[in-house]
């Protein structure tokens, strides 16, 4: 099983919910958002449905191909396969909260400096899953890129390039990290 594809670690159950539609309120990007959702709603539909967050993409919405990948307390997760009442009381961070203060995160800017999609559909989630590797490990390695985004599918076939990108924006992290 790829990494995006796994579910949230487990934890107690956070009271009822449901069978009718009724507020939930999640902490997506460091903000309370608060929108109507049942029972049977994924995270990632209540994220671009509910709240308009529609960088997140849907692709098979069934956990092939890590589109919707998305992270949970810092966690690479597949959103389609996730309830969005099981991520209550967690700190989501989607594509739309990846920049600091106006600055893009350093994989998003190598993901334009080196020309890593074409589409875009798959780039959300590349994304993602580039820069938790990069903030988690700078010296990361060709094989480790391959492995944190082997969950992904890519029709437009960008693979080559999404790998200068993350191992520049690593060695970019790198030289901040030695500022
Ligand atoms: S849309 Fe979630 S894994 Fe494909
Ligand atoms: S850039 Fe088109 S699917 Fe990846």
């Amino acid at each position: 099983m790829s990494v995006a594809t796994q579910h949230p670690p487990g934890r107690e159950q956070l009271g009822t919910f449901g069978p009718e539609p009724q507020p939930l309120s999640l902490l997506v990007n460091g903000e309370v958002r608060t929108a109507l959702a049942d029972p049977a709603t994924t995270l990632v539909e209540f994220l671009r449905d509910a709240l308009g967050l529609t960088g997140t993409k849907i692709g098979c919405d069934r956990g092939a191909c890590s589109a919707c990948t998305v992270w949970i307390d810092g966690e690479v997760v597949a959103s389609c396969m996730t309830l969005a009442l099981d991520a209550r009381e967690r700190n989501i961070t989607t594509i739309e909260g990846l920049s600091r203060e106006g600055e893009l995160h350093p994989v998003q800017q190598a993901f334009i400096d080196h020309d890593a999609l074409q589409c875009g559909f798959c780039t959300p989630g590349m994304v993602m899953s580039c820069a938790q590797l990069v903030n988690r490990n700078p010296d990361c390695t060709l094989d480790d890129v391959k492995t944190a985004i082997s969950g992904h599918l890519c029709r437009c076939g960008t693979y080559p390039n999404i790998f200068k990108a993350t191992l520049a924006a690593a060695a970019a992290s790198r030289k901040g990290q030695a500022k």
